[in-house]
């Protein structure tokens, strides 16, 4: 894809999956995963992360910066996320890959070392600042070739990709826009292509939902539940992946 999807400019720090009292960020960095999150409790977090195969020097590295560096670290997904999406990919050989949300690079960084040589993973980033940092980490990657960085609107870009080519989708963006990225992903996706949805329980807040992100991601994790167009498996790994698989 060239990159011809022009340069849509947000200012100003995303807030999109942090709450308030998350900009302080994680208590043990060293750990990869991120404190705050009263979903699982912290200590098996903790636990889970030591119990799994580290990441790659470079993905560390990219969490090391994001934690130390980034305005709102909470929207790393961290390393058991990024073990997951790296064995999913394994597991199902995907080759064609649209990754929503780029921030630092992490996650698709993550599915770029673990896909086939031919693999091609389109990550979509809005906020120029993080494409720019992402982009470094990409470039300094020995699998960064496999990375198109597309700089715009999620949706918008998207639109652009052809029907039925994609093997997995990451959705990890702007909580609002979920159910749209489900559509479009369902359009795109292969039969039998996976999404996976990050952020389903929202910090728990879908359980009561009370602002707009909450209630968006609630309507969005009861569409799927009652959409005959997939398989889905609801799993509360950190703050909860909805993995969906199109029919
Ligand atoms: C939660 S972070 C992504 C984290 C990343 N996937 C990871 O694993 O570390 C969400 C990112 O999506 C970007 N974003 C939010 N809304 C967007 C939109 N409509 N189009 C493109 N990017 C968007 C934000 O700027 C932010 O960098």
């Amino acid at each position: 894809m060239p990159e011809l999807f022009g340069n849509q400019h947000v200012n100003g720090a995303d807030m999109n999956r942090v709450k308030p009292e998350q900009k302080s960020g994680p208590a043990d960095p060293s750990k990869g995963i991120f404190c705050f999150m009263d979903v699982v409790a912290k200590e098996a977090e903790h636990y889970a992360a030591d119990h799994t195969t580290p990441l790659s020097s470079l993905l560390e590295e990219v969490a090391r910066f994001t934690m130390g560096r980034m305005p709102f670290p909470s929207m790393l997904s961290g390393r058991i996320e990024a073990q997951f999406l790296q064995l999913l990919v394994r597991l199902t050989g995907a080759q064609k890959i649209v990754d929503i949300g780029t921030f630092t690079g992490y996650s698709a960084l993550a599915m770029a070392e673990v896909a086939p040589d031919d693999g091609e993973i389109i990550t979509i980033e809005h906020n120029p600042a993080h494409a720019d940092i992402a982009k470094n980490f990409i470039n300094r990657s020995p699998h960064g070739s496999k990375i198109r960085l597309c700089i715009g609107d999620a949706l918008e870009i998207m639109k652009l990709l052809p029907d039925k080519k994609t093997n997995l989708v990451f959705i990890d963006a702007d909580k609002k826009s979920y159910a749209a990225y489900y559509e479009e992903s369902l359009r795109i996706l292969r039969r039998g292509g996976i999404i996976l949805a990050d952020n389903a329980l929202w910090y728990g807040q879908v359980l009561d939902p009370k602002d707009d992100d909450s209630r968006a991601m609630a309507g969005f994790n009861e569409m799927v539940k009652a959409d005959a167009r997939t398989e889905k498996l609801f799993l509360t790994i950190r703050d909860g992946i909805y993995l969906i698989r199109k029919l």
